[in-house]
């Protein structure tokens, strides 16, 4: 959520640390702040509420120059988004201290650092962490066993980043619930939140495991894991253009991401399809095995993530005839769940470090399931590490905070483990995948048609500019589609707007519906449309405007109070990844017309690293 960027090096890095924040920035944007050890050999900071911009704007003013250095780019959990509350949080004058996460024992840490003297300047956890490790600094006289002492203290979830104008040989970090990633330089090295951030600098990095702290210095990086033992950890050379997190020609990153989508999609099918058949060592060498022994699935995930996974629940019941329980992770992990015998554990995550999934896996791990399987896009995240197996989803970054591409190519690998599962259990039929994997492979090209419908879904957003709420409906698979619709439109636009099974409609929802309420509708040509049809006339009933995407063949087409917007035709089953772009293109083009930050709505955070 929060973005942390650290740098050591024998010139100037304040530039570094700036680019470093703005390009972590869609995670968490309402305070920034960079602390430096100056060519004058002291600690010196700025900070600003606001976008990285306005800390920009402030180092204009007053320059800093230093070749040691700590940023922060803050979305406030404990305390207003304040320049008092953002980060750098000093102790004294020569401790200073970034933090990602939530400290839980902060009030009462926060009584005893008080009766030892400490003043505090702020309302966050994370200045208990600083007056801390300086307390852990008197007593020890060196910084790195300060941390190693502070942090076993700590309950609670942190990424830190911690340097002291006492020892400015060296930026420490810790790492606990909360990623960080060490950039490797020639004679400088750097630390993140995100290997995003330093792709600037450099392609080869050093993902921190939990529980480890590191000790970064200009031209070594020590390691201790959690047992405090000396620990190497293995370098990874990154490989993607560095261009990636670019938003081009486009005016958002939100559009280019949806316009990205059939090629993104054509590599999440990439190495994953024989002939006539998905290759089921795509999910790991001991997939076909553990496949063959499935008996039910359970599927864990949030927002959007979790709407792919109810999607999936459709297929995998269908398809593969296993029975598939989907629920959200914030739920999951608090409950107390029956277990049913041979059943696989699926966890679905863009970022792969979303605090609710990560620990329902964690929790789920002692509940006797046969294995667990992530379909993620980060092949680095905690995620896919702690997972037996894994389908990577090969989106490429996603930078918008509303989540487009990484949901289209969840719904591709889940369609894959759809097919992979159906098959090792003998319950799909050969011909029925054969079809299945052609279609899939034509996909791309669906995508692209349904993205020349770009000009025509801006007109009818046109519709929603004045409005306050909305009512999204479908029906099977679809019903999902349309709760990730009314999810996209709420996050994006700030307009009120719920999905319903259509078939619920007249159980409650139809009681809202007037002159004011649009509903919008996804209608493809399946055995369900007829029973649609009927729902949509019990909303022109009571005059509520429709907005139907449809399937060509579907007989709907426009009328008074109807527009009807065409889709292209796709087999049914692929039918919910078609439907999901234009409604994706509806929620931006309204939040365009209604002038919010598309890629930075209000109050929201990319990768909610945080319960
Ligand atoms: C909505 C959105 C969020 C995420 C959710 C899970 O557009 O992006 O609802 O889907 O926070 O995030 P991941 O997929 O990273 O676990």
């Amino acid at each position: 959520m929060c973005g942390i960027v650290g740098a050591i090096a024998e010139r100037n890095i304040t530039a570094v640390l700036v680019e470093g924040l703005k390009r972590l920035e869609y995670r968490g944007y309402d305070s920034a702040g960079l602390a430096l050890f100056t060519n004058a050999g002291i600690l010196e900071r700025v900070r600003r509420a606001g976008k990285v911009a306005e800390l920009e704007r402030a180092l204009q003013e007053q320059p800093l120059a230093g070749r040691l250095g700590i940023a922060h780019t803050r979305w406030a959990t404990h305390g207003a988004p304040s320049e008092r509350n953002a980060h750098p949080h000093f102790s004294g004058t020569e401790l200073a201290v970034v933090h990602n996460g939530i400290i839980e024992n902060h009030e009462e840490l926060r009584q005893r650092l008080k009766g030892l003297g400490y003043a505090f300047a702020s309302d966050t956890d994370t200045e208990v962490i600083v007056h801390l490790i300086d307390h852990k600094l008197k007593e020890l006289g060196d910084l790195t066993a300060a941390l190693k002492a502070a942090v076993a203290e700590l309950h609670g979830a942190y990424g830190l980043a911690v340097i002291s104008a006492r020892q400015p040989d060296r930026l420490l970090a810790a790492r606990s619930g909360s990623p960080l990633v060490i950039g490797l330089g020639h004679g400088e090295n750097f630390l993140a939140s995100d290997q995003l951030a330093l792709r600037q600098v450099t392609d080869r990095f050093m993902y921190l495991e939990e529980g480890d702290i590191a000790e970064i210095r200009r031209d070594q990086v020590l390691i201790w894991d959690q047992a405090g033992n000396p620990v190497q950890r293995e370098t990874v050379q990154y490989h993607e253009g560095a261009e990636a997190a670019d938003k081009g020609e486009y005016r958002h990153f939100m559009l280019k991401e949806i316009h990205e989508q059939p090629s993104v999609v054509q590599r999440t099918l990439e190495g994953r399809l024989g002939q006539q058949q998905v290759l089921v060592d795509a999910f790991g060498p001991q997939a076909a095995e553990l496949f063959a022994r499935v008996r039910n699935v359970q599927i864990v995930a949030c927002g959007t993530s979790y709407h792919a996974g109810m999607v999936a629940r459709y297929w995998l019941e269908e398809l593969a005839g296993v029975p598939c329980q989907v629920e959200v992770a914030s739920e999951f992990r608090y409950r107390k769940v029956v277990v049913q015998p041979d059943t696989l554990f699926v966890t679905i995550s863009q970022s792969g470090e979303t605090a609710d999934t990560l620990a329902a896996l964690r929790n789920a791990k002692a509940f006797g399931y046969l294995a667990s399987l992530a379909i993620c896009n980060v092949a680095t995240s905690s995620l896919v590490r702690e997972s037996d197996l894994c389908l990577l989803t090969n989106a490429g970054p996603e930078i918008g905070v509303a989540s487009t591409k990484a949901f289209t190519t969840q719904l591709v690998a889940l369609m894959l483990l759809t097919l992979a599962l159906g098959r090792t259990r003998g319950c799909l039929n050969a011909d029925v995948e054969a079809g299945l994997v052609r279609e899939l492979r034509r996909l791309p090209t669906h995508l692209g048609e349904a993205l020349a419908m770009d000009r025509t879904v801006e007109k009818v957003a046109e519709l929603f500019a004045e409005k306050h709420h909305t009512l999204f409906l479908g029906r099977g698979a679809q019903y999902p589609v349309a709760m990730e619709g009314a999810l996209k439109l709420k996050e994006i636009s700030y307009i009120h707007a719920e999905a319903y099974p259509a078939g619920e409609l007249k159980h409650g929802p139809l009681a809202l519906v007037d002159a004011d309420m649009p509903v919008v509708t996804v209608a493809p040509n399946n055995e369900l449309l007829e029973k649609l049809k009927s729902n949509l006339q019990e909303v022109r009933a009571r005059g509520g405007e429709l907005i139907v995407f449809a399937d060509a063949q579907a007989g709907l087409d426009n009328g008074e109070g109807t527009h009807v917007v065409h889709v292209p035709h796709v087999i049914d089953a692929l039918a919910p990844i078609l439907y999901t772009v234009p409604l994706q293109l509806l929620s931006y083009y309204v939040a365009v017309l209604k002038g919010t930050d598309v890629d930075q709505p209000r109050n929201l955070a990319k990768s909610v690293t945080v319960e």
